[in-house]
């Protein structure tokens, strides 16, 4: 897995994003900070416009500061490089929660009250086309606060809602997460699947560009003209 911490597209963002980080790693809104090792504040770029949300970190994650670097974070990267063309370092990746939840319980409703802010000033700063809520947690809380309906994430994993926010439009999708597939083999074939949905623009994109180096005249496809055509 690629050592980095933070790799911007734009250093105003970036510096917006370090002085977020520094904020959370101050915080005491709720007492998970009296438990946990490090700060997870998130890390990666702005660069694809996609921002992957997990639930909290775990062990690894609690011990090295940075999240998804343990079982469930090397099979997102796997995922991210081999069904969306990207690297890790490309998209950026966060949490609901920015502490370790003691024995990786679920994060408590008071907790997700508390760390909310944090979440939604990174996705200002960093005004994605694309949120991926990876699980339930992630994906009720962002469903909710977006304003749209959440009867579970069995009901709406794999499927793109666009949403209006003050930058412009996003699109929210809910897929299985991760830590879930890998005890069980036939959710993992699912979110392969809607990771392979989720890839197929930058494939097209990346085909494209590779045609135009050819001198075949294309158009230049975005991730945004990826989604149009969903
Ligand atoms: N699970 C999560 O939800 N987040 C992490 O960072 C790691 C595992």
């Amino acid at each position: 897995m690629e050592n980095f911490h933070t790799i911007l597209d734009n250093p105003e963002k970036d510096e917006r994003l370090k002085l977020i980080a520094e904020e959370i790693k101050k915080c005491r809104k709720c007492a998970l900070w009296e438990t946990k090792m490090n700060y997870v504040p998130g890390e990666g770029s702005g660069y694809s416009g996609i921002v992957f949300v997990g639930e909290a970190p775990g062990r690894e994650e609690d011990i090295q500061g940075r999240p998804f670097v343990g079982n469930a974070g090397k099979l997102l990267t796997e995922l991210i490089e081999e069904k969306l063309g990207l690297q890790r370092s490309q998209v950026f990746i966060t949490n609901v929660l920015k502490c370790r939840p003691p024995n990786n319980r679920d994060p408590l409703p008071e907790e997700i009250e508390a760390c909310k802010p944090y979440l939604l000033k990174q996705l200002e700063i960093l005004k994605p086309s694309t949120i991926v809520c990876l699980g339930r947690h992630s994906a009720s809380l962002l469903f909710d606060h977006f304003g749209l309906n959440f009867p579970g994430i069995t009901r709406v994993r794999g499927r793109p809602f666009e949403v209006a926010v003050e930058w412009g439009k996003v699109r929210l999708i809910a897929v299985y997460h991760p830590a879930a597939a890998l005890y069980r083999p036939q959710l993992k074939e699912v979110l392969e699947k809607d990771f392979s949905k989720l890839g197929e623009f930058v494939m097209v994109k990346e085909n494209k560009e590779n045609k135009k180096s050819r001198g075949i005249r294309t158009k230049n496809k975005t991730l945004k003209d990826f989604f149009s055509e969903l």
